[in-house]
């Protein structure tokens, strides 16, 4: 029996996510701060609830440690805990505010996967981060939320290598604008523009369709009328001595190698 566990369970595209897991015959941890929305979202896919703040490596560890101790393991990680920064673009910043998001939305991904890893190299499992459209475009209505949803994109397309040595694939998912409570008075404003939605059921089967493949280090691009795909990232512009001879550094992963 493999073990899913999914940050964010409880809430719209979370809890889209947990049922679909729980379809493909996955037990199900649902970690969210909402421990009695948790509980709720538990009972319908027969999985277990666990209260974490993913701001916290401390609830990531223990997260882990429960999905271990309750069923033996983990196999995949569903990192969708996310909030809107509530930062508008103009002068005099909500420092306060700011460091939530990061707080959630980055540091939620960088201590979940660290607090992981360990697991999900037992059982040669994997990652799947809740991006965001916003991490690919100018998200200019929240440039916070899109800061912290491209660095989680960069964080999972950097951590593919080192973690594909552990046997452990990591990808993210960057859907457009879906249809939960995230969205607050926007979705009413999109409707009223006849501007589609995804439902979090279409995005929960990109979730499955990442997990199901055998990619890794790849940003899924995903909106409403078009099948998900991953994103072509632009080539980076190659160094070039003064001669024009284009110079290119091996790889490397670390300053010990
Ligand atoms: N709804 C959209 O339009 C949209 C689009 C692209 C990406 N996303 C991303 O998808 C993810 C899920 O969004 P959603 O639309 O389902 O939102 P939602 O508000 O319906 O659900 C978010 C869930 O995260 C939980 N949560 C918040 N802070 C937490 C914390 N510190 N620790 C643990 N759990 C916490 C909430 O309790 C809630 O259950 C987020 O990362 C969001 O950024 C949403």
């Amino acid at each position: 029996m493999t073990v899913a566990l999914v940050t964010g369970g409880a809430g719209g595209i979370g809890a889209a996510v947990c049922a679909r897991l729980a379809a493909l015959g996955h037990t199900v941890v649902v970690a969210d701060l909402d421990l009695e929305a948790a509980e709720r979202v538990a009972k319908e896919v027969g999985g277990t609830a666990v209260r974490t703040d993913v701001s916290d490596p401390a609830d990531n560890h223990a997260m882990v440690a429960h999905a271990v101790a309750a069923h033996g393991g983990l196999d995949v990680l569903v990192l969708g805990a996310g909030i809107q920064s509530d930062v508008p673009p103009d002068p005099g910043l909500d420092v306060a505010r700011y460091r939530r998001a990061l707080g959630v939305n980055l540091d939620g991904v960088v201590f979940g996967v660290d607090a992981a890893t360990p697991a999900l190299r037992d059982s040669g499992g994997q990652v799947v981060v809740n991006a965001s459209l916003a991490a690919l475009g100018p998200e200019l209505a929240n440039p916070v939320y899109a800061l912290t949803k491209a660095a989680a994109v960069a964080y999972v397309r950097a951590m593919s290598t080192p973690l594909a040595r552990a046997g452990v694939r990591i990808n993210a998912i960057c859907p457009g604008f879906t249809d939960t409570p995230f969205l607050g008075i926007t979705a009413r404003l999109m409707r009223k523009q006849k501007f589609p939605l995804l439902s979090p059921d279409e995005v929960a089967l990109a979730v499955e369709t990442v997990v199901t493949g055998d990619g890794t280090g790849e940003a899924w691009a995903l909106v409403a009328g078009r099948p998900a795909a991953p994103y072509r990232f632009p080539d980076v512009p190659t160094t070039m001595l003064p001669d024009g001879t284009e110079v290119v550094l091996k790889p490397f992963l670390s300053a010990k190698q």
